[in-house]
């Protein structure tokens, strides 16, 4: 008696231990549980929260002892005044802006991932999140995304070998599937997920996006690949980013919405013409003092890069394994084109 209740307990303790939503190498999720608004549970744009989440989607422990395979991260270097990433993109359309404020996300398989996070987002909550009028989400419009990065926490996965040992309860669930039976796949997948995090960095940035009619777009891209932005002087770079040759100016956003980085963004990083003055991302570049400050700014408060790959090394069996790869790929392009 005695006994029995002490079993229950056990099983039930491990139940509980193996699901919870902590962002973690080697943890499983479901991506089609919340494919199109993947933001609701991973915080990767400004939310009106104030709760300090960065990523909630309930995660589970697949396979057993995955520490063994992860990659010592880069200590920081000493002189490293910034420790991230500032870079420009050039796009053509609205798709590749999204395309490039989503292209550190990869998930395996999954051929457009920033629309797992997008496909949901009506027209004004998509201009909120990229900080620009609504008025230019649709039309002829080209764009450039402008963004700083500041890195806290990464963490890296080796390729998983194909021995990789899995939870007693997942080498069962898998045992369960049938080769040809695809509802037994997607009642493995609702339970045990579809792909796992095999790397992920986050930390906090900002960003901006600069709304361009497709001549002066032209134009500057094409001045920029010719002299590369090192040989551009910072008096012209200003010009190219500024209110006479852009159509609209976006808010300067910053991805965890934290308020109180956003109020020193408006203030500090703005350039003032005369009487009249607009913010600018571009005010950091050679302005080593605001890129310091920003360095202690920006927290880790949010999602800045993660890779997913499939739960396909699992799969012992090389039949159920090609057979659970089949019916991820006819489940991800169904989602892909009705979303
Ligand atoms: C965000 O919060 C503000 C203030 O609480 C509220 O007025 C606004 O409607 C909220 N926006 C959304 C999209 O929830
Ligand atoms: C912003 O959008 C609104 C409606 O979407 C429009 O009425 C307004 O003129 C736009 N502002 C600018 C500066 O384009
Ligand atoms: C916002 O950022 C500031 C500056 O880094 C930090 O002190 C503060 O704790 C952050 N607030 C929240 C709610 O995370």
């Amino acid at each position: 008696m005695v006994r029995a209740a002490v079993l229950l307990l056990a099983v039930a303790l491990c139940r509980a231990a193996t699901l919870d939503s902590e962002l973690g190498v080697g943890k499983s999720i479901n991506i089609f549980m919340r494919y199109g608004y993947l933001s609701i549970c991973m915080r990767v744009v400004p939310r009106n929260d104030t709760d300090g989440w960065v990523f909630r989607e309930p995660t589970v422990s697949v396979f057993r002892d995955v520490d063994r395979f992860v990659v010592a991260p880069k200590p920081r270097q000493a002189k490293t005044l910034f420790d991230g990433d500032f870079h420009m993109e050039f796009c053509d359309n609205l798709k590749q802006l999204l395309q490039a404020y989503f292209r550190d996300f990869s998930f395996e398989r999954l051929e457009r991932p920033w629309r797992a996070f997008t496909a949901g987002w009506p027209t004004d909550i998509m201009a909120r999140n990229l900080g620009i009028n609504s008025s230019f989400i649709n039309g002829d419009h080209c764009y450039v995304l402008v963004r700083v990065s500041r890195f806290r926490e990464t963490a890296k996965l080796k390729d998983l070998p194909t021995n990789i040992a899995v939870e007693d309860v997942v080498y069962e669930a898998i045992d369960e599937t049938l080769i040809g039976d695809t509802v037994s796949i997607a009642d493995f997948v609702r339970k045990y997920g579809s792909h796992y995090i095999a790397s992920y960095i986050t930390g906090n940035s900002l960003y901006q996006v600069f709304v361009f009619s497709r001549t002066a777009y032209s134009m500057i891209k094409e001045r920029l690949k010719s002299k590369g932005v090192a040989d551009i002087t910072a008096k012209e770079l200003e010009g190219y980013f500024s209110p006479w040759q852009a159509k609209h100016i976006g808010q300067i956003k910053v991805a965890s919405g934290n308020k109180t980085v956003e109020s020193w963004a408006m203030k500090r990083l703005r350039v003032h013409y005369y009487i009249f003055s607009y913010p600018s991302l571009l005010k950091l570049h050679g302005e080593p003092a605001l890129l310091r400050n920003l360095d202690t700014l920006l927290g880790n408060e949010a999602l800045l890069q993660l890779e997913l790959k499939t739960l396909s090394p699992a799969f012992k069996d090389a039949k159920k394994k090609k057979w659970f790869e089949e019916v991820i790929d006819n489940y991800l392009k169904l989602w892909e084109s009705n979303m």
